[in-house]
């Protein structure tokens, strides 16, 4: 088969479904940025979200492409006489425009979060029955970018709750990022294209290697499982959410972290860091800053990566086309020992005598031409993660 026909037909596999997609122009590559939840949950202040818009300067991660500074739940406590959201006066006592503010003259920009019932999940006022005020507040503080929750929905319907907010957005004049975070329930994949920019697909990420929580959430791997067969829903503008980065909060290993980091580049995922980015080790920072990882999440051809190989000892193997008529491929390691993995051309859609140029992307080598195959040694709980480029 001719390269030509091999990529019209790799397009035609990965074309993402267009119809009735959301355009307000805006999230055209996955959003990358930072959210409070993860690490800080409800202890949240002004002086926080200060010091993370900081540290995302001074640390290089706002030159890596992080751009967003997202305020998660708990900020608020109240509604104003006149229904109008009230952030919380001690911890956030200059206000939120005065926040948005200072991130924005940091050349970030900056999110909030709220919820589509009457209370959020922290049990603050949700925006129910407030939408379109919530969100002309919202655009009077320069809110740039809206996380919105599902808990406390009663008998509510998703898809139109989700669009009532949508619209709400869109009159409040304001370009607003608009992230569902209904879990995966009402599969948001087949409608949320058409409401908002980011849909989450499951429930919350724990900070382990895998494993299901007591009551909800769940580790890294269970996550990637969940993404199988989404991956045709995903596309600029409109973008599967496998929820924010664990990366560098402590429950996992730095070759889990990187694992995490590049299948989340691998899923066109939005990068929203989650930890404490005052205080990370050189290390993680190393991980949250690969620009070439990154690169692939922010491909502009906007297609999500697809699982090609799942073996029952734990050997997957990832595909993501990229512009340029080039691959990143994933070879991840899910054993409990360390495994050589290979990758026969024929799982990347290419000829096995054709030669193609494969580069390193946590080693940052070029590691030559390759024919018909390429192996890599891969940890336990590791991958090897490569650009592989078919030669001309
Ligand atoms: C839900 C969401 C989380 C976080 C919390 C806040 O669990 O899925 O990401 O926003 O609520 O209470």
């Amino acid at each position: 088969m001719s390269r030509k026909l091999l990529f019209a037909l790799a397009s035609f596999l990965f074309a993402g479904n267009l119809a009735h997609a959301l355009d307000n122009g805006l999230a055209k590559t996955p959003p990358m940025g930072w959210n409070s939840w993860n690490k800080f949950a409800c202890n949240v202040s002004e002086d926080l979200v200060r010091q993370a818009a900081e540290s995302m300067v001074k640390t290089g991660m706002k030159d890596a492409g992080y751009q967003y500074i997202v305020i998660d739940d708990c900020w608020q406590v109240s509604r104003d006489g006149e229904g109008n959201i009230v952030a919380d006066p001690v911890r956030f006592r200059s206000g939120i425009k005065a926040l948005a503010d200072y991130v924005h003259s940091l050349g970030l920009k900056m999110g909030i979060y709220s919820d589509a019932g009457s209370l959020t999940c922290g049990g603050r006022p949700g925006s129910r029955g407030h939408e379109f005020q919530d969100a002309r507040q919202y655009a009077r503080w320069g809110i740039d970018y809206l996380k919105f929750d599902w808990c406390n929905t009663s008998t509510q319907d998703a898809p139109s709750s989700y669009a009532t907010m949508r619209d709400a957005l869109a009159d409040s004049g304001r370009p607003i990022v608009f992230s569902i975070c209904e879990w995966g329930n009402a599969e948001p994949w087949l409608w949320g294209a058409g409401a908002g920019n980011l849909w989450r697909t499951t429930t919350d990420i724990l900070d382990r290697w895998e494993g299901k929580g007591e009551k909800y959430g769940a580790g890294v791997m269970d996550i990637v499982d969940m993404q199988v067969g989404i991956e045709q829903y995903a596309g600029p503008g409109h973008w599967n959410d496998p929820d924010m980065l664990e990366v560098g909060n402590g429950g996992m290993t730095a070759t889990e972290y990187r694992s995490h980091f590049s299948l989340w580049a691998m899923l066109a995922a939005p990068l929203m860091a989650g930890n404490d980015l005052d205080h990370m080790t050189p290390e993680i920072h190393d991980i949250l800053t690969n620009k070439e990882v990154i690169a692939v999440d922010q491909d502009s051809l906007g297609l999500e990566g697809r699982r090609v190989h799942h073996s029952s000892d734990g050997q997957d193997i990832w595909v993501k086309p990229l512009d340029g008529h080039a691959l990143a491929v994933l070879l991840l390691n899910r054993a409990a020992r360390d495994e050589t993995i290979t990758v026969r051309w024929s799982e990347l859609g290419l000829a096995a005598d054709h030669s193609a140029a494969v580069r390193d992307l946590w080693e940052h080598k070029d590691l030559g031409a390759k024919t018909g195959e390429f192996s890599a040694a891969v940890p336990s709980h590791g991958v090897a993660m490569m650009v592989v480029k078919p030669g001309e």
